[in-house]
């Protein structure tokens, strides 16, 4: 069960097709919560923990069937739930994290068509009672994503290298921009769609904003 909310720290998580500018927001959400005193653990997914980020490599590199990479995203979340997650929201921490399970929807229902009941099955078992309080849902469409990645990794010291994800066709970020909107639609009190067009000033003050609404600091 969630712990009382009084008690227990919040969960925020951070989701959004490649290239979308999340983690530049992860990082200034961050310092404005340690500026109000508020304890964090900014974390991600696939990842997050030792065994999570040997997941993560296998996950991002190697081929595999779609049910294999599903049961692996959810092996990776089961521990890093067990070991981080749980315990930082008992503790009282903010925990921010890089993607959870909107993006095995996402990527694996949506993007390669995986049947969605198997996804409900095993978010049902790793976090039948756990959901995050707030998703900020970076939108905007493939294309742009694409040529934001590409000048990504032809900056200095960025990674010209892509992964398997980074490496798919737009069709496939149709897919998981389409299911990204359709979870946000069915869970519209949790969900806030971010237009990632928009420059990282206005992102930044429309997440303070939102968690002016909830009066939670
Ligand atoms: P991410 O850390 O956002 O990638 P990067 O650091 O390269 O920006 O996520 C890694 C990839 O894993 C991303 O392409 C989405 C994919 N992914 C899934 O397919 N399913 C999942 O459940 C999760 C958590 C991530």
């Amino acid at each position: 069960m969630n712990p009382t909310p009084n008690t227990r720290g919040r969960f925020i998580t951070f989701e959004g097709i490649d290239g979308a500018g999340k983690s530049t927001q992860i990082g200034l959400l961050e310092e404005s919560l340690h500026s109000h005193n508020i304890k964090t653990v900014t974390t991600r997914e696939p990842g997050g923990t030792v065994l999570g980020e040997e997941l993560r490599e296998i996950l991002l590199n190697k081929d595999m069937h779609v049910d294999t990479e599903a049961l692996l995203m959810f092996a990776s979340r089961r521990e890093h739930l067990a070991t981080v997650i749980e315990p930082a929201l008992r503790d009282g921490a903010w925990v921010l994290c890089d993607r959870f399970s909107d993006a095995t929807y996402a990527y694996q229902v949506g993007g390669r068509g995986l049947d969605a009941e198997r996804c409900n099955a095993l978010e049902n078992w790793v976090h039948p009672h756990l959901k995050p309080d707030i998703t900020f849902l970076f939108d905007l469409p493939p294309t742009l994503a694409e040529a934001r990645r590409i000048v990504a990794s032809l900056r200095p010291g960025g990674c010209v290298a892509q992964d398997r994800f980074e490496r798919e066709q737009r069709t496939f970020f149709e897919g998981v921009r389409a299911a990204y909107l359709e979870r946000a639609r069915r869970e519209s009190d949790r969900f806030h769609i971010i237009d990632a067009t928009s420059s990282q000033e206005r992102i930044a003050r429309k997440i303070t904003a939102v968690l002016n609404e909830r009066g939670w600091w």
